[in-house]
C-alpha cells in the first residue's frame, strides 16, 4: 500500500456490475475497497452483506477490503465478514455491547480492527482501545447515504485523533469517510488523515483513473 491509501466506496458503484466496478477502480489506481454495510436499524438504509463480499473474493478481487459495519449488533457479522474475506472490519462503538471484546474478536479471526466515529461522537470513545486498533474511521457525514456534503468539523476531529494516534506509538491508520473529493482531500491529509474513502467523487466520473490521479496529485505536496 502507498503511505496514502485511496479507498473507493463501492456504495457508489453500479451494483449490477460490482465485480467489474471493483476491478476497474483498482486498475485505475485505488489501493483498497471500502464496503459499506447498512442494516436499516443502526442507520436508515439497507445495503449488502457478507455474501456480496465473498462473491467479490470469488470473482478474483485480491486487494484489501475495508468493511465498514453500520449495523447493530456487530459480533455475528464480524464472524461472517471474516469468513467472507474482509481485511479490515470497522464498527461504531455505540453498536457493540462490549467494544473491547468485539475488537478482540476481529483480530482473533485474522482481520484488522477499526472503530468509526460519527460526526457527533467524541474521540473519548476511543480512549481505552489504542492497543486493539489498526484503523480509526472518522465520519465526515452522518452515516447512511453516499453523496452528502463534507462536514467541516471533521477536520478538527482528525487533528485530535492524529495527536492521540501519534501519542499511542501504534501504526494505526486514520481514515476519513464522507464527502471526500479532489477539492478537499488535501485539507483532510493536512489534518492527519492517511486513508481516504470516496464514493460518489470517483464513481460519478467517466474516468476513475483521472480522479484518483488528481487526488494523488493533491496529496503530493503534503508530508506526514
Ligand atoms: C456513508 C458511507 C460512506 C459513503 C461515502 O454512510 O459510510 O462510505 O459511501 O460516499 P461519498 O464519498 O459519496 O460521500
Ligand atoms: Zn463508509
Amino acid at each position: 500500500m502507498h503511505d496514502y491509501v485511496i479507498a473507493p466506496s463501492l456504495l457508489a458503484a453500479d451494483f449490477a456490475r460490482l465485480g467489474e466496478e471493483a476491478d476497474a477502480v483498482l486498475t485505475a489506481g485505488a489501493d483498497m475497497l471500502h464496503f459499506d454495510v447498512m442494516d436499516n436499524h443502526f442507520v436508515p438504509n439497507l445495503t449488502v452483506g457478507p455474501m456480496v463480499c465473498e462473491a467479490l473474493r470469488r470473482f478474483g478481487i485480491k486487494a484489501p477490503i475495508d468493511v465498514h459495519l453500520m449495523v447493530q449488533p456487530v459480533d455475528r457479522l464480524i464472524n461472517d465478514f471474516a469468513k467472507a474475506g474482509a481485511t479490515f472490519i470497522t464498527f461504531h462503538p455505540e453498536a457493540s455491547e462490549n467494544v473491547s471484546e468485539s475488537l478482540a474478536l476481529i483480530r482473533r479471526l485474522g482481520c484488522k480492527a477499526g472503530l468509526s466515529l460519527n460526526p457527533e461522537s467524541s474521540v473519548d470513545l476511543l480512549k481505552n482501545y489504542w492497543e486493539q486498533l489498526d484503523l480509526v474511521l472518522i465520519m465526515s457525514v452522518n452515516p447512511g447515504f453516499g453523496g452528502q456534503s463534507f462536514i467541516p468539523s471533521a477536520l478538527e476531529k482528525l487533528t485530535q485523533t492524529r495527536t492521540l494516534i501519534n501519542a499511542s506509538g501504534r501504526p494505526i491508520r486514520l481514515s476519513i469517510d464522507g464527502g471526500i473529493k479532489v477539492e478537499n482531500i488535501a485539507a483532510t491529509a493536512k489534518a492527519g488523515a492517511d486513508t481516504f474513502v470516496a464514493g460518489s467523487a470517483i464513481f460519478s466520473q467517466p474516468s476513475y483513473a483521472n480522479v484518483i490521479a488528481e487526488m494523488r496529485n493533491q496529496l503530493k505536496s503534503i508530508c506526514i
